[in-house]
């Protein structure tokens, strides 16, 4: 079995190779290594991959790159990589956000034309829903982003449909639903809180803190994306959302838990672009996709957190 793996070097994506090495497929990945946050949260990922059996990792960026050589041969392809962030897709830095997101996932679809894998999965993103009609969030509830970069990964859900529906890649869809794991995002509140509580500084907390997440477990994501490849199912999206649905004042109470440490918290202006409340509703994707692993904060926060002191020796 060959993978083809964009954003490698990213958070999901370095853990979807681990787990596709490990299931004894043959990896090419794919990143450019963009500067969004520190290179070398990248380089430790990457060093938890290197050296592994059946492992190629490329540092290119999916614009540019010779798709087509690379992906040769590829049984599946998951296309991981994007530039994320909710807040920072307003203003000047739009035109990173429809690079990443938009064109580079038309030309890896257009690739994929060529390659003929037997499926291409899509990460997603919980923000194509905006605000939700309902909670928890049904895939059939109506797609109205917050933010510019809800905008631009909706589009490359759409842009998967046209594939599959003008060119037959057969294409899934995943919505993640705010994920966290081992050497996770720098730039994502478990690890900003955790830093600021460790090195006894001040936290920021947009808004009052009474917004909620549903924190999806890292290794949840990733089985859904291998359930989502192996699936006879296409030209659909999938929710992929975690067991524990809690606000940002509870979240800080859990890190405060396992630190040992009180936070200092500062109140800023609500973000623009944030959903107040996301949680995914699995009642599809159990049915449908078969994905049970279901991992609660309490197991999923310790390992995480974690994973900040070793990379920072505190
Ligand atoms: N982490 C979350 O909570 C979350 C939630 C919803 C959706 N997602 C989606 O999941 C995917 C993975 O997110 P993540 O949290 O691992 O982010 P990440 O930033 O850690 O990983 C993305 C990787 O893609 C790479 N990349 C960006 N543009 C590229 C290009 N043009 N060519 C090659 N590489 C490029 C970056 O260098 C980065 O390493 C993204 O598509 C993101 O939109 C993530």
């Amino acid at each position: 079995m060959k993978c083809f793996v964009t954003g490698a070097a990213g958070f999901v994506g370095s853990h979807l190779c681990r787990r596709l090495l490990a299931e004894g497929a043959e990896v090419v990945g794919i990143d450019s290594f963009t500067d969004y946050y520190p290179r070398p949260v990248k380089d430790a990922r990457v060093a938890t991959l290197a050296g592994k059996p059946g492992f190629t990792l490329v540092e290119g960026d999916v614009l540019t790159a010779d798709l087509d050589a690379l992906a040769a041969g590829s049984d599946f392809i998951f296309h991981q990589a994007a530039q994320a962030g909710v807040r920072a897709s307003w203003g000047q830095t739009f035109d990173i956000y429809t690079n990443n997101n938009v064109l580079a996932t038309q030309r890896m679809l257009e690739c994929a034309r060529r390659v003929k894998p037997k499926k291409f999965v899509y990460a997603s993103s919980s923000s194509v829903y905006g605000e939700g009609r309902e909670r928890p969030t049904k895939e059939n509830d109506p797609k109205v982003p917050l933010s510019p970069y809800g905008v631009t990964k909706l589009a490359g859900e759409h842009l998967c449909h046209l594939y599959e529906h003008n060119f037959g890649v057969p294409t899934i869809s995943l919505r993640y639903f705010t994920v966290y794991g081992p050497l996770g995002r720098p730039d994502m509140s478990i690890w900003k809180f955790t830093l600021a509580m460790l090195r006894g500084e001040e936290l920021a907390v947009y808004g009052d803190g009474e917004q909620s997440r549903g924190f999806t477990y890292v290794a949840d994501v990733v089985e859904a994306n291998v359930l989502a490849a192996r699936s006879k199912l296409s030209d659909t999206a999938f929710n992929v959302g975690g067991a524990s649905t809690v606000t940002v004042n509870q979240l800080i109470r859990q890190i405060e838990r396992i630190l040992g440490k009180k936070a200092r918290v500062r109140h800023e202006p609500p973000a623009q672009g944030d959903a107040r409340h996301t949680e995914a509703d699995m009642t599809r994707t159990r049915k449908l996709l078969g994905l049970t692993a279901r991992t609660p904060l309490s197991k999923g926060l310790p390992p995480s957190i974690q994973s900040i002191r070793d990379f920072y020796g505190l």
